[in-house]
């Protein structure tokens, strides 16, 4: 799966970066950028840019960046030869042939091998499923009123008794017995060699958003221990970061995304009609997850059981979505035990009128609160009172603080300001409930004198691929020698290149870097935040300012590193001249 450079460039040239971009991200153009909510962390302002003209991507916030293959391999999790398929199809350039020998799949890389291996596996499981030796899966899902459809829908398969069957069949399709293991279907014990994982169970394989099997959940048929098995964390398994019907439940269109706890309640929900509904993976709901959810939806209802442990496990969730910014709504589920068993119950519309009633998560936290507090005792009733107001100090912005200190006070019978009043003693005395932080700028002023340097040489290069028309004046100043950064000379080395030869192609810099922290590295140095000033003296002056930094810095780093590197003594003296030059020399940017 090797492409030539021509052709990744090609394709990416063929796709606009704000085009593909706003299909994920809603962005706004300002000046001569276009913004947006970043999708790779939680923020409440836009620090997300995305540059049209030089076809590149930067987070001020949490310092994502790259190009349109870095932002498709990470928002849609895909390898490089993914995203460049996928970028390919759309700008209808046709991919030359690749010999799918079985020699060449053995060379793939182990990302796909395993994707292979599972999809393979979920394939016999799924057949299994449908013959006389899955009658036991079968008549297990039937009896939970699944239909065929909705088992066709989410694959579901079966494991049979035989822990030797899907072995020889993964061994039949060409996959090594060491792959058989990585992907956690098989373990290998000297006394019966390779063994199946899974074994008499129904099995739910588990998607990521682009439909490709990363795991398998198996339900024991009956009461067997565990309940569920679940497959180990995998180079394609990642349990924090996937969650089992998003790759349905994100085109759904709905207005909000149902969080279930199972697999089961993810499938009866479909089946009734809510495909918006998605579980976490055998594990807690974690951070990755919510921010995942937040690129679709800012509206999570959480639909957990309603035993100890879900309202536990919803708490939890809770505090979670909230720190991703999400609001989230609690559905009551009583008198059922989960949205499975509702479902068969009730039905759709007694569903959809949980779904209308859902309480605020805010307002969930407090009711399972006062649940642990005897209201008919003073001392105990203050305590409550205290941690409602504990709870108040969570929220940064005031308003919503005191629309929820209103509304809490009226619904408890607490003096709105005796409720105000313990707000503001308790954020006092723990310093919380202070104004929400700014968000953070590009140019922090720092005392950090390598910081500084890095923050002078990537506002020249932004400023020189902005306007490349500069190159022409100072080229005589600098050179790739003066970027104290390994990364950032080898940007510059090319860079100049470009500029030389009247072919500048920032984006397709960033493609030299195969690592993705190189990437952001690159894509900062094309987007640095630059002063905002009019055409005339003072720009001149603000880009000299710059230019002197790189310069002085760059001669320092030299000097003082003329005892080990004999180069260094000659690019001092270099250095020093071209210093006395600049400070004579009158650059006029028009
Ligand atoms: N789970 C797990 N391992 C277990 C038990 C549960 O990984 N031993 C996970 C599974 O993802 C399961 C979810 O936790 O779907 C919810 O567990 P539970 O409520 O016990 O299962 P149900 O979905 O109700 O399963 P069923 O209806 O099949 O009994
Ligand atoms: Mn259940």
């Amino acid at each position: 799966m090797h492409y030539s450079d021509e052709l990744i460039e090609e394709i990416r040239e063929k796709n606009d970066i704000v085009e593909v971009v706003s299909g994920y991200v809603k962005l706004q153009k300002k000046g001569s950028r276009y913004w947006g909510l970043c999708p790779f962390h939680n923020e409440k302002s836009p620090s997300f840019s995305v540059n049209g003209d030089l076809q590149v991507y930067h987070c001020f916030g949490c310092g994502a960046g790259g190009n349109l293959y870095t932002f498709v391999m990470n928002y849609e999790n895909y390898s490089f030869p993914e995203a460049v398929k996928m970028l390919a199809d759309r700008a209808g350039v046709q991919l030359p042939e690749q010999e799918d020998s079985r020699e060449q799949r053995m060379q793939e890389n182990k990302r796909s091998r395993l994707l292979a291996v599972n999809k393979e596996a979920a394939k016999f499981f799924y057949y299994q499923l449908r013959t006389p030796h899955g009658e036991t899966g079968y008549q297990y899902l039937k009896k939970r009123e699944l239909t065929d459809e909705t088992m066709q829908r989410f694959g579901l398969g079966y494991a049979g008794k035989n822990g030797a069957v899907l072995v020889n069949y993964l061994r039949s399709k060409g996959f090594a017995d060491e792959e058989i293991q990585e992907a956690g279907l098989a373990n290998h014990s000297e006394k019966y060699g390779m063994v199946s994982q899974f074994w008499n169970r129904v099995m739910y394989p588990i998607q990521d958003i682009n439909n490709r099997v990363i795991g398998f959940g198996g339900r024991v048929m009956g009461d067997g221990e565990p309940k569920y098995l679940n497959s180990p964390e995998t180079p394609i398994f990642d349990k924090r970061r996937n969650l089992y019907g998003l790759n349905y439940a994100r085109r759904a269109r709905s207005s909000n995304i149902i969080l279930c706890e199972g697999y089961m309640d993810v499938i009866a929900m479909h089946q009734a009609g809510f495909t918006q509904a998605v579980a976490s993976l055998g594990t807690a709901f974690t951070s990755e997850q919510a921010l995942l959810l937040k690129r679709y939806t800012d509206n999570v209802l959480l639909a957990y059981d309603s035993d100890g442990a879900g309202v536990k496990a919803a708490l939890r969730g809770i505090g979670i979505l909230r720190e991703a910014g999400l609001a989230g709504k609690v559905i009551n589920m009583q008198p059922y035990k989960d949205p499975d068993e509702f479902m068969k119950a009730l039905g759709r519309e007694a569903f959809e009128e949980r779904i209308r009633q859902a309480e605020n998560s805010f307002f969930f936290e407090i009711r399972i609160l006062e649940g642990q507090f005897n209201m008919a005792d003073p001392e105990e009733k203050t305590k409550f009172h205290r941690e409602i107001a504990k709870k108040l100090c969570a929220f940064s912005e005031e308003v919503e603080r005191d629309n929820y200190l209103t509304a809490v006070a009226e619904k408890y019978f607490i003096g709105a300001e005796n409720l105000r009043k313990l707000v503001i003693g308790y954020a006092a005395g723990t310093g919380l409930a202070r104004p929400a932080e700014r968000p953070k700028s590009g140019v922090r002023p720092k005392n950090n004198p390598e910081e500084n340097a890095k923050q002078a040489q990537r506002m020249l290069v932004t400023w020189i691929v902005n306007e490349p028309a500069v190159y022409g004046k100072i080229r005589r100043y600098i050179s790739a020698r003066d970027f104290t950064e390994e990364l950032y000379r080898k940007v510059a080395e090319r860079l100049f290149q470009e500029l030389e030869q009247g072919s500048l192609r920032p984006a397709g810099i960033i493609s030299m870097f195969e690592n993705e922290e190189e990437q952001r590295e690159a894509a900062a140095l094309f987007s640095a935040r630059l002063p905002g000033v009019e055409n005339g003296p003072e720009r001149d002056k603000a880009f000299r300012d710059i230019l002197l930094a790189v310069k002085k810095n760059s001669y320092e780093y030299h000097v003082s590193r003329m005892g080990t590197d004999v180069d260094a003594l000659s690019r001092a003296i270099e250095g020093k001249k071209a210093l006395e030059e600049l400070a004579k020399a009158h650059i006029s940017l028009d």
